[in-house]
């Protein structure tokens, strides 16, 4: 009777909790309006198109549970998408945001709002649009604390800071992009780096802006370092201190420490910093991690760590003391890179699928379209060629008339096609010389179908073709552990056995080694259409993508929901 009572005191309790915790699940409403703004930089003004007039854009902070409705509302002339990186959006493609792939761009004059839930995802996440160059200007944080009472598996620091590392043209992004899909050529590269939208001290006219972080001696903070650059991995530090990782793209991490950290495009770290040097001023920095054969922007962009209490020059000259300069690894560093994504471990055993039904190799790399008049102004790539890039020689190309998801989900035909080859369609040495008559790839609009919950491996292996290159490979709609990587090509007799299936890390977003592979796994839990690629813009840009479409599985819980009313037509 006694322990009756009592169990039935406990479920009482256990219902209230539940109930607090549906309770405390807040709904974010905000707007998102898409306007040009005059910013100045490196000397000049350029009308940058913005969200809010704001650059970089605003942070959205939120709770695991939460949900968001945001609407975007376009008072630019260019045609726009929003894509909230990361986010899982299950069975919900049609908040994901990438142009053609799950929706039509919203028009100039037009408006969507993006309905989401944050299902089971906390950390460092960030939104930018999806819709050519656009996300040169157009990105911010998207911060997801923990449920209300959850706890860190780590000791988190009262504060809290967002690095947020872009890239900035000194001309208009959309036009520096046009440009090179007329020439066939590779695009300009960047004028600077940014953090937090600026350059800092190294550059003409961006000293008095530079940003600075104040620091009381001996605190921790956590840095939630971004890479929104358009084009380049980067190597960042903080001159004299220490960085602990603990987490990388919205994963935690079993902790560990580093002078430098190594961040593709698309990719996150959160780091710890301990103020515990000679009180001054440090600069954080972060310059290139350039693995190709090619053009890069060699400038280093800098904030300052100030302590509180630094001292200050006395007498003539008097103000403040310079900056400390960091350490950063060579342009060409790849064995610090590799060190250091080698570390990377999930912080606990991770639920890594231990078998496989969806076996797939996919080759990831440039390529050269030949043209039929090699001195025509379209041809100004490497001798009168235009580039191309690739997965599996397929060089996807953007449908025009509706988005594969609307297509999908309407069964329009035409539109793509569900033929994507799950291997490459010739075998050859991936990472040699490889023989000019492989270099050029096919374009085409093709998916590749998954069943729902299949067990999915990816071995991505980079090409030398035109140059070995970190591919940083992105994927929505889904998270996968990293089980495996390595130099040179994959060998499925003698590589496999290596791989780490017991505590993986978690990510959405993997470079593939310069000249080597790497290996994913993910379960197939979320249908819709979902885009996989590259997330160097200009590699983008040149078809280095393909979609996957999950099938629904059985009943309600398990398929793709219906789709928003104020969905964009293309
Ligand atoms: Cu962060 Cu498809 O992109």
């Amino acid at each position: 009777m006694e322990s009756c009572q009592r169990f039935s005191s406990l479920a009482f309790i256990a219902l209230l909790a539940y109930f607090a915790l549906l309770a405390s699940a807040e709904l974010h409403v905000r707007e998102f309006v898409i306007q040009p703004k005059p910013v100045k930089r490196l000397c000049r003004t350029h009308e940058s198109i913005t969200v809010n007039g704001q650059f970089p854009g605003p942070t959205l902070e939120v709770r695991n549970g939460d949900s968001l409705a945001i609407t975007v509302i376009n008072r630019a002339r260019y045609n726009i998408s929003i894509h909230w990186h990361g986010i899982r959006q299950l069975r919900n493609p049609w908040a994901d945001g990438p142009e053609y792939i799950t929706q039509c761009p919203i028009r100039p004059g037009q408006s969507y709002t993006y309905r989401f839930t944050i299902i089971d995802q906390e950390g460092t996440l960030w939104w930018h649009a999806h819709s050519r160059w656009l996300r040169a200007t157009v990105y911010g944080a998207l911060i997801i604390y923990p449920r209300l009472g959850s706890p860190y598996p780590f000791h988190m620091p009262k504060r809290d800071i967002p690095i947020l590392l872009g890239e900035w043209w000194d001309r208009n992004p959309m036009d520096v992009l046009r440009q090179a899909q007329f020439t066939g050529a590779a695009a300009n590269v960047s004028d600077a780096y940014t953090i937090n939208g600026q350059p800092g001290d190294l550059y003409r006219c961006s000293r008095s802006e530079t940003v600075r972080f104040p620091i009381f001696p001996g605190e921790t903070v956590q840095l939630r370092v971004i890479n929104a650059g358009l084009n380049q991995e980067l190597f960042f530090s903080v001159a004299n201190h220490q960085l602990t990782v603990v987490e990388t793209d919205s994963a935690y991490t079993k902790p560990f420490t580093t002078s430098v950290i190594m961040i593709g495009p698309g990719q996150t770290t959160n780091v710890l910093l301990t103020a515990n040097q000679r009180p001054g001023r440090y600069y954080m920095a972060a310059r290139a991690y350039n693995s190709a054969n090619a053009p890069f922007d060699n400038t280093t962009t800098t904030a300052i760590l100030e302590y509180v209490n630094a001292p200050t020059r006395r007498g003539r000259g008097r103000g403040q003391i310079t900056p400390v300069f960091p350490i950063l690894p060579g342009f060409n560093d790849t064995a610090t890179a590799t060190a250091f994504t080698n570390r990377l471990r999930y912080w606990k055993r991770a639920p890594v699928p231990q078998t496989v039904d969806e076996n797939l190799f996919f080759t990831v790399g440039l390529g050269l379209i030949n043209c039929s008049n090699p001195n025509s102004p379209r041809c100004q790539g490497p001798n009168g060629t235009r580039f191309a890039a690739s997965i599996n020689n397929q060089s996807f190309v953007l449908p025009r008339s509706n988005s594969i998801m609307q297509a999908y989900y309407q069964g329009m035909p035409g539109i793509f096609t569900t033929d994507f080859p799950p291997v490459p369609p010739v075998q050859f040495d991936y990472t040699g010389n490889v023989s000019r008559g492989l270099w050029q790839p096919v374009k085409g609009t093709k998916a590749y179908k998954l069943k729902y919950r299949a067990n999915v491996q990816i071995v991505l292996q980079d090409t030398s073709i035109v140059t070995p290159e970190n591919h940083p490979m992105h994927l929505h709609g889904y998270q996968f552990y990293v089980v495996g990587s390595g130099f040179g090509n994959f060998d499925p007799r003698t590589d496999p056995a290596r791989f780490n299936l017991f505590d993986p890390p978690e990510r959405n977003t993997i470079g593939t080694p310069p000249g080597g592979w790497v290996a994913i796994r993910f379960v197939a839990d979320n249908p819709g259409a979902w885009f996989m690629h590259c997330h160097i813009d200009s590699h983008l840009g040149w078809g280095l993508a393909m979609v996957f479409l999950v099938e629904n599985g059985h009943g309600q819980l398990q398929s793709v929901q219906a789709p928003p009313l104020d969905l964009p037509r293309c």
